[in-house]
């Protein structure tokens, strides 16, 4: 059978997300690479990027500091430099070449930092002055009430920066233990200003953040990522469904253009374990795209599309190692393996651009 031919399933139906026209729901999940060397992007993620660049697919970045206090790992990019902007310009050019629509995922590391990250060595910032328990990490600085719209301020330039980088849009990056999740957790979170306490005063910040992008860069070109159920970086909450439901219902009013959740499966970073906790209640109360993430494989992934629990899927391991995925899902091809090992390495090359694509694998 002739392969234009094949039945589609549902990963691979077309979806309009605002104003992008979305060829298929197979989503590039933001993956830090740690190759951008001194927070500059290099060129060797031209080749990255557009390896898994399709006529009509949403990739998103790596995750990208706002600004000089917002690193916490090695050779991760920024976006608050002109060196930086400049930087990114070719890689957005090469995805957008090949149809591709692409948002820049913005972050702040807050305590998962060192002073060696720090501009003057100065210890990291936080919510909260509480190191991460159990870790290297030095205690951070809580920030004072006042120093609380400096910060919402960098992102709000962050995003005008993707923007003219030439993004399609940005994902503020609110999930994983980083500074907006150590707002949002209660774990976390001990202030006693009006940042800290309520649900409502948790996601204070990061709702400012979100009404500043929007209102900078305009609703329809920003996404937020969370993961309400995760714990990582000792960042767990007490009521995950609460605080993400609260948090879906709250971004209405923001008209953002996407939501963009973490399964409850991937509560610790190490493996998926499965749990009776879902993303439905968020998904039914959010009125914009909403994408999962999470462990996912072709057939579940296909099925939460079938049963309208999701609108898209981000794949993050599986694309990282097979840059033509939406081919072999297509093709139902078998999926090159992953190597751990090199998700975090600084090679230009090894682990980053060297996973076969189907034709080199025929080819050989
Ligand atoms: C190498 C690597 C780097 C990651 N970096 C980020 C990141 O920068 N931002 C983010 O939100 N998630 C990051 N994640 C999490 C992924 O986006 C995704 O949620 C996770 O891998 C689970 O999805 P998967 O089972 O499809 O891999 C990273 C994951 C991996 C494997």
């Amino acid at each position: 059978m002739h392969v234009s031919e094949a039945p589609t399933i549902p990963l691979l139906t077309p979806y309009k997300m605002g104003q992008f026209h979305l060829s298929h729901r197979v989503v590039l999940a933001p993956m830090a690479r740690n190759r951008s060397y001194n927070s500059v992007p290099q060129p060797h993620a031209i080749s990255y990027y557009s390896q898994r660049t399709t006529k009509g697919g949403l990739l998103i970045t790596e995750s990208t500091g706002v600004s000089d206090t917002a690193q916490g790992y090695l050779e991760t990019p920024g976006i608050w430099t002109k060196k930086q902007i400049e930087a990114w310009k070719p890689i957005v050019d090469a995805v957008h070449a090949k149809g591709g629509i692409f948002f820049c995922q913005i972050w702040h590391a807050g305590r998962v930092s060192n002073p060696g990250f720090q501009p003057y060595g100065q210890d990291p910032i936080s919510s909260t002055d509480k190191p991460i328990k159990g870790s290297q990490y030095a205690s951070p600085r809580r920030l004072g009430t006042e120093e609380i719209p400096q910060i919402v301020n960098d992102f709000r330039i962050a995003a005008r920066n993707a923007i003219e980088a030439g993004f399609d849009g940005v994902e503020i990056h609110g999930a994983h233990g980083f500074l907006i999740d150590q707002f949002l957790k209660d774990h976390v979170n001990d202030r006693t200003d009006q940042y800290g306490g309520s649900l409502e005063n948790r996601c204070r910040f990061p709702l400012e953040i979100v009404e500043a992008v929007a209102n900078e860069i305009g609703a329809d070109r920003v996404g937020i990522r969370l993961s309400p159920f995760a714990d990582y970086m000792d960042s767990g909450d007490s009521n995950p469904t609460a605080l993400g439901l609260y948090l879906a219902e709250s971004l209405n009013k923001y008209r953002i253009l996407y939501c963009h959740m973490v399964e409850p499966r991937m509560k610790s970073v190490k493996e998926k374990h499965e749990t009776s906790e879902t993303l439905l209640p968020m998904r039914m109360a959010f009125n914009g795209t909403f994408i999962s993430a999470g462990g996912y494989h072709k057939e579940d992934g296909n099925k939460a599309v079938e049963e309208n629990r999701t609108d898209l899927v981000a794949y993050g391991r599986w694309f990282l190692a097979n840059p033509d995925l939406t081919k072999r899902f297509e093709l139902n091809a078998p999926l090159n393996n992953y190597s751990r090992a090199t998700f975090y390495t600084q090679d230009p090359v090894i682990g980053y651009t060297d996973y076969p694509l189907l034709e080199d694998t025929f080819r050989s």
